[in-house]
């Protein structure tokens, strides 16, 4: 299988739009045939700005899985899942929580910010202040090795990093930890047995990587090892504890820089968006009525294509050749804007219609989706209870 685990969630609180598939579902359909995915819908975490208003969340939910399988993401290769259908991601939340020093807490900068862009609600709340907590169990449960976000969820994921080095520092040296590292590296046999210590040493005293690297590859030979002994002695090797959770690496996707109807970033709240399934009248109508170039006034004005959103649509939509014609076209007033419009039209529809077709499949049959969903979560807790059977091991939690 794949050795990295790439893991994103996404909050249901509005319909997917042409924004969200080219910055991020274009993006997860191409990484579900290169890594294992697993892709979830954050419902917790719309709540946490959303909770007065259920209803948007509920409906958002089911719609939104379908977009993402009418963008194309494939159940057969990826996981799908509902972030409240496995419970464990809660516990683990509660469970950091406990170790979370609330000063890193208010310093996330979208703390702040979000509070501030969204004055009309009261985020002075629990739950918004444990965002970034909640994204780091989403993220650690999992043990994911990547998450793909964009620049604002940056620091949520390095949030996580030191979550879990702090989880790790704290907990990953169980009782006896230096013994049981000495009896294991025994295990190890004289020769090897020495070598690891001598490669252990140079790596702590000296900081030589290529000791670290050099013992690491002696540990990866040992088959006979068990796995806590495996465990022990790496994290033995760096000085640290063993390791319980492991630390993601952000994946930063492309920003997005799908123009909206306006020529502003397309966006719910510019209110210039085209839906990811709109139906076709409605993009064509959309399209045919943007503003273009202001100076442009009458069919025979020449026009300035910098200085129009239709064509930074075109430069998303167009090959070499169209461009050039709409630039010239514009520049000489030979062409006028609806004509200049249509190939962007057709670019758009085609783009909507496999997606549509896929949709449609869903919608006519809506228990695939819940079964789809209900796979994934069965998947999602499985793995899920595996970290989480270690987490309540290491903070005294395994009774009997
Ligand atoms: N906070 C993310 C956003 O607003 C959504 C999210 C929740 C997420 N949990 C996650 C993304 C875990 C990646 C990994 O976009
Ligand atoms: Fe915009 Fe095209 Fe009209 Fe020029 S011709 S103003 S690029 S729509």
């Amino acid at each position: 299988m794949f050795a990295d685990r790439v893991l994103s969630g996404m909050r249901p609180t509005g319909s997917l739009h042409l924004g969200h598939y080219h910055g991020v579902l274009k993006n997860w359909v191409q990484m579900q045939h290169e890594h294992e995915c697993l892709f979830f819908v954050a419902d917790w975490h719309a709540l946490t700005t959303h909770y007065d208003t259920p209803q948007i969340i509920e409906q958002n939910v089911w719609d939104m899985v379908v977009d993402w399988l009418a963008a194309g993401v494939d159940p057969a290769q990826a996981t799908l899942f509902i972030q409240s259908r496995v419970p464990e991601h809660a516990e683990l939340h509660l469970l950091l929580s406990m170790i979370t020093p609330l000063g890193w807490l208010e310093r996330v900068p979208t703390y702040k910010d979000q509070q501030e862009k969204l004055s009309e609600k009261d985020l002075s709340t629990y739950g918004f202040l444990g965002y970034p907590l909640l994204q780091s169990a989403d993220i650690l449960i999992y043990r994911a090795t990547h998450v793909p976000v964009g620049e604002d969820q940056v620091p949520h994921v390095e949030f996580t990093r030191e979550i879990a080095r702090r989880f790790n520092h704290i907990y990953g040296r169980e009782p006896g930890f230096e013994e049981k590292a000495k009896a294991a590296t025994k295990k190890l046999g004289g020769k090897k047995a020495k070598l690891y210590d001598e490669l252990r040493v140079r790596f702590q005293e000296q900081g030589d990587s290529e000791a670290l690297e050099s013992a690491k590859s002696l540990l990866d030979e040992q088959q006979s090892l068990s796995y806590g002994d495996r465990e022990r002695l790496f994290g033995y090797l760096e000085g640290g504890g063993k390791m319980i959770l492991s630390e993601p690496q952000a994946m930063l996707t492309a920003a997005s820089k799908m123009p909206g109807l306006d020529g502003q970033k397309m966006s719910k709240s510019y209110n210039n968006t085209i839906t990811l399934r709109e139906d076709e009248a409605s993009v064509t109508k959309k399209i045919r009525t943007m503003p273009t170039d202001p100076a442009r006034i009458r069919r025979t004005d020449v026009g300035n294509p910098d200085k129009c959103p239709v064509w930074q649509l075109h430069l998303v939509y167009s090959g070499e050749q169209t461009k050039q014609w709409a630039m010239q076209g514009c520049k000489s007033a030979g062409i006028g804007c609806i004509e200049c419009k249509q190939p962007v039209i057709d670019a758009v529809l085609a783009e909507q219609r496999p997606m549509r077709e896929r949709a449609q499949l869903y919608l006519d049959d809506p228990s695939l989706v819940r079964n789809i969903i209900a796979d994934g979560c069965e998947k999602a807790r499985k793995l899920a209870s595996e970290t989480m059977r270690d987490v309540r091991e290491a903070m005294g939690l395994s009774y009997g």
